[in-house]
């Protein structure tokens, strides 16, 4: 299939190059071959391969400096071209520098032939992606919406490049920030910009499972691998498999799962617990924390060595508070989302409504703005825009920053009260916000209109003094 895919091959020592083309060709790529950087960038131009894999260290120009002039583009070929940079073993500072300067992959030395075929296979498969990727860079520039991110503001919009500039990329990107940052969602983005999209996304939160479990749910385990083990299970590596794995709260992981971690990740092989032979990996892993990861490693929660490998790039989302121009946008278009999820007509964000958004400070984030619409999407008639009036009792009075932002609409309740005391309450609290608007009320709670209904006799009858058990029955 890779047939007239073109593969340019840049390698000093006369050997190993024509071992490389050999193999290359061998799986049906057209290949050239260079034995220093200079003669590379010359057949770069001339010749316009797909991709180039290239030495690092090289006579006349090494691979750091072709890689910088392919990517400075003025080639014109070098636009949709991937570069797989080849380093010697334990070199990897200089194959993170060359990730940086935009190298699509790196292979350390001696190069393992099924680890070259699939970066190959990945690599030309990137090439398909860069197109889609300019069509929706174009889009960005009109709107301030990459994928379901939105945001047109200087923070968002570096974050956006640099989530172009890497998503077809396999390199690993932490991802950092305050919880509802977005953190996910960027995740999904670089997947979906990427030649994987139509691989799994697969999404695991470290910090939800238990210690004992998180080993075998992320490398799978072989029947009998331990206790209560009565099946052979795939863990998400293998899940994930030619896709995107996210590794959500990194720093919640057990030392020992890190330690193993990061041996799939040097070596792209994985062993299923209790197995005994390896298999290996093609997934791209990202990693998020709401940590200070630089932290998490002062305190031991991360391991240093792990923390390299994944931090050849960080994404850093800021609060909602620091980039407040953005929430218009975000609120209008999670309208939308609300108005489609519940089927309703909702007509968007009315400027009283939008003041009160503004003053307040979000410590939630833009979950707690997702949130805050959707409570008002339901509660909206159609029609109508959304109006302070949506918002719930109390919306930002609670404004000193330091105190809770769920204290303006929650419910409170003595130490002691029953179940029944605490749904009454609850109950009554979400009419009373609803505007005594029983459809809607229920809606929000979560049960049916009858059982509301039901409920709210009961209430009736104690308020009237009238036993709680049904007074036909005597
Ligand atoms: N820029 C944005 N535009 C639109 N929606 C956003 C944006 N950022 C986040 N959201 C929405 O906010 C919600 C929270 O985002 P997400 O789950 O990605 O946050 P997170 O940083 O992973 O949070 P946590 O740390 O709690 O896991 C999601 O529903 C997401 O769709
Ligand atoms: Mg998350």
């Amino acid at each position: 299939m890779p047939n007239d895919v073109k593969v340019l091959i840049a390698e000093d020592e006369p050997n190993a190059l024509a071992g490389l083309a050999e193999l290359i060709s061998g799986w049906g790529y057209r290949t050239e071959t260079a034995r220093d950087g200079v003669e590379a960038w010359e057949k770069a131009i001339a010749w316009e391969p797909a991709i180039v894999v290239t030495d690092l260290k090289m006579p006349r120009m090494d691979g750091l400096g072709l890689l910088t002039k392919l990517s400075e583009g003025d080639a014109g070929a070098s636009a949709h071209l991937a570069v797989v940079v080849l380093t010697a073993m334990g070199s990897i500072q200089r194959a993170v520098d060359a990730m940086k300067l935009g190298a699509y992959d790196f292979l350390e030395k001696p190069v393992d032939a099924t680890r070259l075929k699939t970066i190959l296979a990945n690599a030309a498969r990137q090439r398909e992606t860069v197109i889609e990727l300019e069509v929706a860079r174009r889009r960005l520039r009109e709107t301030g919406v990459l994928g379901a991110l939105v945001g047109g503001s200087k923070p968002m919009r570096e974050i956006f490049a640099l989530i172009e500039q890497i998503a077809p990329s396999n390199v690993p990107v932490l991802i950092t920030g305050e919880s509802g940052t977005g953190k996910e969602l960027v995740a999904r983005t670089l997947h979906d910009l990427s030649p994987r999209k139509t691989r799994p996304f697969v999404a695991v939160n470290c910090a939800a499972i238990p210690e004992t479990l998180i080993e075998s749910e992320i490398f799978g385990h072989e029947k009998g691998a331990f206790t209560g083990a009565l099946e052979r299970r795939a863990g998400c590596f293998e899940l994930a498999s030619g896709g995107t794995l996210l590794l959500d709260e990194i720093g919640e992981m057990p030392a020992g799962t890190q330690a193993k971690l990061l041996r799939v990740l040097e070596e792209r092989k994985l062993r299923r617990l209790g197995a005994r032979s390896e298999m290996d990996v093609d997934v791209r892993v990202l990693a998020a924390t709401n940590r200070d990861p630089r932290q998490a490693v002062a305190q031991g929660h991360l391991r240093a060595d792990l923390f390299y490998r994944l931090n050849v790039f960080n994404i850093v989302m800021p609060p909602l508070r620091e980039h407040m121009d953005d929430l218009p946008a975000m609120a209008e278009a999670m309208t939308r989302d609300m108005n489609q999820k519940h089927g309703r007509k909702v007509a968007g964000v009315s400027a009283s409504m939008l003041d009160r958004l503004m003053a307040y400070h979000w410590p939630g984030n833009a979950r707690e703005l997702r949130n805050t619409i959707e409570r008002a999407v339901v509660l909206c008639p159609d029609g109508a825009p959304l109006d302070a009036g949506h918002l719930p009792p109390g919306f930002g009075a609670a404004s000193d920053q330091s105190a809770p932002a769920l204290d303006a609409s929650a419910v409170t309740l003595r130490v002691g009260a029953t179940v029944d005391e605490a749904e009454r309450l609850l109950i009554l609290r979400t009419l009373e916000a609803t505007g005594q608007n029983k459809t809607r009320a229920a809606e929000i709670l979560g049960v049916s209109l009858k059982t509301l209904h039901n409920k709210l006799k009961v209430y009736e009858r104690d308020r009237e003094g009238a036993p709680v058990e049904d007074g036909r029955k005597g």
